[in-house]
């Protein structure tokens, strides 16, 4: 196990000039935040976000020097509190981590207790992380639409952002659960990626795209997770059947929605946010338990690209031009 006196990190800087640079460098437990337990992160992963706040976006990280990395799995190594002992496997996604308090992309992290969940049994600690906050936000937007009512009786499910980490995991988990999936994607080359995953079809980022300015579109759709906001977002919105219910995680298209109320009031479509950070920890323990078992993706291997510290750099470029295709998860130990 690496040293918690001088352990290796990504440190992104915000230079003099306002620009920011990122390096893999050194750092000490006691460069990380006061919290209940210290943990010897084997695997992280990149998130959408985590590329923002590598490069510098205030809106995610405001102080810097910083190490990004929303998700951290591995093991205790120190605990203060009674819940945790030396030696237990958790796995940490949202809360602050990696946003404004030091996060994954490090060989320790320190945490509050409250940010640890214990690995379930039936998933590794790198699995947990091929999952990661994107298989988290795709399975709390699969309960939301369950909750709503949609059932793989009530027809088809659009995902959209499709081959990206939360969309992806949405395909696999709504096809594990029963439903007729159709998968959106802007990579017309990853049809059978998506087929793989169990996606029934799969159309164009543009067909998924309306620009005919009609207030309504064809009914289509008896529920949605939306991973890319925008127009693609109002098209989904437009395109539910009546009682359809279209979920909204990300922003990567869009952060603007124009929409009409018509598709609220005459097809009585809901439209439900999903902000997984600071989702309570019932129902945090119920989706990972979930994710261990009912909805453990057969395919996990075939989502995964496996990287180290020093290799995640080119991933961080690709995410952010929307160019990954599944999840990079960061092996600490290489
Ligand atoms: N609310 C929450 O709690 C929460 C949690 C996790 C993530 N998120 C958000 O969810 C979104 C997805 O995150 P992620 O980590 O899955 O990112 P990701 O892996 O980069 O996936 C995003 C996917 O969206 C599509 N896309 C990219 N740029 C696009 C554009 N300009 N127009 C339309 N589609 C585009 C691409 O898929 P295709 O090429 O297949 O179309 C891309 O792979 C992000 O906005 C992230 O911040 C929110």
């Amino acid at each position: 196990m690496s040293d918690p006196t001088r352990f290796r990190a990504m440190v992104v800087s915000e230079n003099e000039d306002k620009t920011f640079s990122r390096a893999i460098g050194r750092r000490t437990a006691d460069d990380l935040p006061d919290g209940d337990l210290l943990v010897a992160v084997a695997y992280s992963s990149l998130n959408y976000k985590d590329a923002l706040s590598a490069s510098g976006n205030k809106g995610v990280t405001r102080n810097y020097p910083h190490t990004p990395g929303i998700d951290a799995a591995g093991t205790v190594v120190e605990s203060r509190v009674g819940d945790f002992a030396k030696g237990d496997e958790v796995v940490l996604t949202g809360f602050d981590l990696g946003a404004n308090t030091d996060g994954g992309f490090a060989e320790y992290v320190r945490v509050p207790a409250s940010w640890a969940v214990k690995r379930p049994d039936g998933l590794s600690l790198k699995e947990s992380m091929v999952y990661g906050t994107a298989g988290f936000t795709a399975a709390l937007s699969v309960l939301r639409l369950q909750e709503g009512g949609v059932t793989p009786d009530s027809g088809d499910v659009l995902v959209t952002g499709a081959t990206g980490g939360v969309g992806c995991l949405a395909v696999g988990i709504l096809a594990r659960a029963g439903y007729r999936v159709v998968a959106s994607t802007g990579k017309e080359l990853e049809k059978d990626f998506l087929m793989g995953l169990g996606a029934a079809d799969v159309i164009s980022r543009e067909a998924a795209d309306d620009q005919s300015g009609r207030p309504l579109s064809k009914s289509l759709w008896a529920g949605v997770v939306d991973t890319v906001g925008g127009n693609i977002l109002a098209t989904a919105i437009k395109s539910a059947k009546y009682g359809g219910v279209v979920t909204c995680c990300g922003n990567v298209a869009s952060v603007e929605l124009n929409t009409t109320v018509f598709p609220f009031i005459l097809r009585d479509v809901r439209l439900v946010g999903v902000a997984t950070p600071d989702c309570p920890a019932g129902i945090r323990a119920t989706l990972w338990q979930k994710m261990a078992t009912e909805w453990k993706l057969p395919q996990l291997d075939a989502v995964t690209i496996d990287c180290s510290l020093d290799e995640l750099e080119p991933h961080i470029a690709s995410i952010l031009k929307g160019g990954v295709r599944g999840r990079v998860v960061v092996d600490l130990s290489r």
